[in-house]
């Protein structure tokens, strides 16, 4: 008899263990004989704790399943699939996992995110093996061809980021994974730590032989203690069994690899303030150029680059770039590993190609908003992200055309606000969360910040109303342009796209809109 219980942040929270004590106590006092897994959690957070049992026709759902109902799940036999109140059927045929295309997640939920072995059984390294037969170039190439864009947001071609790496001449480089996880909304790096580390580690490995970089780093966010506990087993593992450290399965390829925990800033997110973090300094963002793929980690050539891009390379050097590429649309190929948070009925993770739609995912994944009233806007790409109206909805998931609505995509993270919502407050905090959270080395952020939660505060108690919409577009528009990083450059966007959808909760009709 096995059984999966996810050892997965968002399972936890909702007593996963609790239920894995029961669970096995219950079958102990009954004499029953029984493994018990701790997998990755498949996505579905509204259903976690999510119980699988292994049968013959495949793994067999039950959820939320709280301790108190252990016993009657073993009272109707659910070892055996038996029917239960909590019984969903075949995982795997629910339609929220059916309709996926789970790449980068293919094995989350599914394996033993700690054993090597049972990553290898489901054609883990197959990558890595496929990468330590080609020359670097060829590698290179492979990730080029396969469109592979940037997932941390800024969606720039990772196969060309890796290119000015290899060319870059010297006797250090590095890899380094930003695993600082900071958007409002976003949890597919730490599913991907806590669900599959091995993936990671093959990817920044396969990186390290494509560019000659011979040490790893992955900075995860201080949030996260438990990616941290399954990321350090499974690299205790890889160095074990030769998948890291001196001239790895008998190369000539030296790759060593250490998890470094996060300051807690949501700056240090920002590539160059995440290198100044990893070097012992305080976070402040660097100029660029140089970029950080000449003169990175310790001055040295560095890749840096997202859990996500980093875990979807061991796929395409396995399966080819043409598999890859395959999925999407226009200039955004593959998937994206979407996440649906806030009022949300059904939120979790859904990987699916680009070109799904908002209205898609909102309601026949989503299930529509979780206090069941109409959903009025979402606000896609993290805290720096723009909102979108209902009007907005039937756009597809495409680099492309969210930059045509002027919106991102980002990291993936789709957060849901029903009709209670007021939207200047929404751009007040936006402002606010700029303003604590800068660094404070340029002044359009530092100060611009500071200066828009007062003018908002001016606009929502209605004095001199116009004369402070016009002064939040010139704020917005200084800070666009001469922000030294995307935080302070970015922050407009949440700002001024809550006012041009909804100019009614800033006290405007929309006829007066200037
Ligand atoms: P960027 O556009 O300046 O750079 C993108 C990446 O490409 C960087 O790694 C840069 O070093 C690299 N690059 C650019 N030109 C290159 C070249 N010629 N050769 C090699 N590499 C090159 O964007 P930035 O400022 O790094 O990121 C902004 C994005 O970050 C935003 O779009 C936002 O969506 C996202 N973001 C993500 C967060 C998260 O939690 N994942 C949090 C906050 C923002
Ligand atoms: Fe620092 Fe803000 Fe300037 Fe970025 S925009 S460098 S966070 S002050």
């Amino acid at each position: 008899n096995t059984i999966y219980i996810p050892r997965d942040s968002s399972a936890l929270s909702l007593g996963a263990n609790l239920v894995a004590t029961a669970i096995a106590r219950e079958a102990e006092s009954r004499h029953i004989p029984l493994e018990i897994v701790r997998n990755g959690s498949r996505g579905m957070f509204w259903l976690e704790p999510l119980v699988e049992v292994a049968t013959d026709t495949g793994r067999i759902a039950y959820g939320p399943v709280t301790p108190d109902q252990v016993a009657s799940l073993f009272d109707a036999g659910f070892l055996g699939g038996g029917q239960h109140a909590l019984n969903l059927g075949l995982t795997d045929e629910l339609p929220w996992m059916k309709q996926q295309e789970r790449l980068t997640f293919a094995r989350v939920g599914i394996t033993d995110p700690v054993s090597l072995q049972d990553y290898i059984a489901h054609d883990g390294y197959k990558g890595l093996r496929n990468a330590i037969g080609m020359a670097p170039q060829d590698i290179v190439q492979q990730v080029t061809d396969s469109g592979l864009r940037g997932r941390g947001g800024a969606a720039f071609p990772t196969g060309i980021k890796w290119k000015t790496v290899l060319e870059a001449p010297a006797e250090q480089k590095y890899i380094v994974c930003n695993a600082d996880e900071g958007d409002s909304g976003t949890f597919s790096d730490r599913m991907i730590m806590e669900g599959d580390p091995f993936v990671l580690i093959e990817g920044m490995t396969i990186a390290g032989i494509a560019v000659g970089a011979t040490q790893g780093y992955i900075y995860v966010r201080s949030e996260y203690p438990h990616s941290i506990v399954t990321l350090n087993l499974a690299i205790k593992s890889a160095y074990e069994a030769g998948y890291l450290g001196r001239e790895i399965l008998g190369s000539r390829h030296d790759f060593y690899l250490e998890v470094r925990r996060a300051a807690g800033a949501y700056v240090c997110g920002e590539e160059t303030a995440l290198l100044e973090s990893l070097e012992g300094k305080r976070g402040l963002v660097r100029f660029k150029p140089p970029l950080p793929a000449i003169s990175g980690l310790f001055g040295k050539p560095t890749i840096i680059n997202n859990v996500i891009s980093l875990a979807t390379v061991p796929i395409i050097m396995d399966k080819g770039s043409v598999y890859y590429r395959d999925y999407g649309m226009g200039r955004s190929r593959g998937t994206l590993p979407i996440q649906l948070a806030g009022n949300i009925k059904h939120g979790g993770l859904v990987e699916k190609a680009f070109g799904v739609t908002l209205r898609e995912l909102l309601y026949d994944y989503g299930g529509g908003s979780a206090s069941g009233r109409p959903i009025k806007a979402v606000q896609v790409g993290g805290p720096l992200g723009a909102y979108l109206p209902e009007s907005q909805f039937d756009t597809p998931l495409d680099y492309e055309e969210f930059s045509k609505l002027w919106a991102v995509l980002g990291h993936g993270g789709i957060v849901v606000f029903d009709d209670t919502v007021d939207m200047a407050h929404m751009a007040r905090y936006a402002f606010e969360f700029c303003a604590i959270e800068s660094c404070g080395k340029c002044t359009p952020c530092r100060i611009g910040s500071t200066r828009g939660v007062e003018v908002m505060d001016k606009i929502m108690t209605g004095t001199d109303h116009a004369k402070h919409i016009a002064l939040v577009r010139d704020l917005s528009d200084t800070m666009l342009n001469g922000s030294l990083c995307a935080l302070g450059g970015m922050t407009p966007y949440p700002v001024l796209s809550a006012l041009n959808h909804f100019p009614e909760d800033f006290g405007i009709h929309k006829k007066e809109q200037v």
